[in-house]
C-alpha cells in the first residue's frame, strides 16, 4: 500500500507531551477515515527542533513528503492538522516553523 503521507513526532523531550501528540493524531485519523490514506503517525527521535519541542511547549513532527515541519504542537492541535493539512492539503501556518 502506497500512503499519501507519514507523520513522524518527535517523542525525544523528557515530558509525555510528544507521546500524547502520536495517541491524539492516531484518534483523529481514525476518527476522519484516513487510516487507508495515511501511515499512522510515528514515533521518533529528535527532529532538531528543540526551542519548540520541550516542557511547556509542545511537541515538534514533521509531514512527509512536503517536509513540513510544525513545533509547538499538543494534542489538541492533532484535529486541525489532521484536517486542514492532510485532508485538505492546507498547512496550519500558526504551527508551521520556518
Ligand atoms: S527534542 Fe524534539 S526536536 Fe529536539
Amino acid at each position: 500500500m502506497k500512503y499519501e503521507h507519514h507523520l513522524f513526532v518527535c517523542t525525544n523531550q523528557k515530558s509525555e507531551v510528544g507521546r500524547d501528540v502520536v495517541k491524539a493524531l492516531k484518534k483523529e485519523i481514525k476518527k476522519q477515515g484516513l487510516s487507508k490514506k495515511l501511515n499512522r503517525a510515528l514515533p521518533t527521535g529528535c527532529l532538531d527542533e528543540c526551542k519548540h519541542c520541550k516542557k511547556g511547549c509542545g511537541a515538534a513532527l514533521i509531514v512527509y513528503p512536503e517536509g513540513a515541519i510544525y513545533g509547538d504542537v499538543q494534542p489538541d492541535d492533532a484535529p486541525a492538522i489532521v484536517r486542514e493539512h492532510l485532508l485538505h492539503g492546507r498547512v496550519v501556518s500558526k504551527l508551521l516553523l520556518d
